[in-house]
């Protein structure tokens, strides 16, 4: 099984990108306005999730083809319980019927599907699909798309503590041995590495409770667009920017452009490229 390959014009902005410097290992997405994307057009809130999953199938593929290697997205939060039930339970048959209908797809795509977050607590349709479709994936050598499900940050943090607090009782782990390293160990997240791109949708400059650990050293992209209107250009974009940045992990300049692999993207070629995505 292989991966389709982007065509024409969207292959030229691919390829453009890809030269123009590094493209993030991780991306972790906030989709936020799906709602105020429907409202806008006189609709149900139900029908802008209905459209942030054609968003969801255009993002994972252009990551997928730019070799972006994790993709974590936050689709369902642990205090989106607390939306009308009648939302929750909309969102819920969402999901499941996105999983079945994605399934072949994804697999195709050689994406390795993941899950973090307290997935016990998703209804067990949902449960069963998605471990599925983990399972179905598992050797699969693409990208690995991360769906964060019943997650926040403070819960995966409150729970590596308690984990922790159990291995230090049994005398698996020592007081002294605890390090940042170690205690990542204990993350839902622990198999992956940190996002370097996070980005958020619909204009809203919060975390909203996401990967609160992991985005330490994130470079953080605000788009205007709602998530249901964030397709690969907005994507583009983002990444381009993202190539703009120096990141210092508090460093100074002049010792990361020592460090062997730093590169310093040019500017002016940045700029060609986001002019030539915004003539779209
Ligand atoms: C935020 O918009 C979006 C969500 C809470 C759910 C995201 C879910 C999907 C895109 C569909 C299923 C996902 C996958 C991975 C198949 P909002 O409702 O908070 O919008 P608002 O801020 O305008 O109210």
């Amino acid at each position: 099984m292989a991966l389709e390959k982007a065509t024409g014009h969207d292959k030229k902005l691919q390829d453009r990108l890809l030269e123009s410097g590094e493209v993030p290992q991780h991306i972790a997405i906030i989709m936020d306005g799906n709602g105020r994307w429907a409202q806008r057009r006189g609709l149900p809130r139900i029908a802008g999730h209905h459209e942030g999953v054609n968003s969801v199938r255009d993002i994972v593929e252009a990551c997928g083809q730019l070799g972006i290697k994790y993709l974590t997205l936050y689709a369902f939060s642990t205090e989106n319980w607390k939306r009308p039930e009648d939302e929750v339970s909309l969102l819920m048959r969402l999901l499941l019927k996105a999983l079945r209908d994605e399934k072949d797809r994804l697999h195709q795509n050689e994406v390795q599907l993941k899950a973090i977050g307290e997935i016990h607590k998703l209804p067990h349709d949902v449960q069963d699909e998605l471990l599925d479709g983990i399972e179905v994936m598992k050797t699969n050598t693409g990208l690995t798309l991360i769906l964060a499900l019943s997650y926040s940050g403070r819960w995966d943090i409150t729970n590596a503590i308690r984990k922790m607090y159990d291995d230090i009782r049994s005398g698996a782990l020592k007081q002294e041995d605890i390090t940042e390293a170690l205690f990542g160990t204990y993350l839902a997240t622990r198999d992956y590495p940190d996002p370097d791109l996070l980005i958020r949708t619909s204009g809203e400059v919060r975390i909203s409770n996401f990967l609160l650990w992991q985005l330490a050293y994130s470079e953080l992209y605000i788009s205007d667009e709602f998530w249901p209107a964030f397709r690969r250009k907005e994507l583009y974009a983002a990444v381009a920017e993202y190539q703009r940045r120096e990141r210092r992990f508090g460093m100074v300049s002049d010792q990361l452009k020592k460090q062997e692999g730093t590169r310093v993207i040019p500017l002016s070629g940045m700029e060609r490229f986001l002019k030539s995505v915004s003539k779209l």
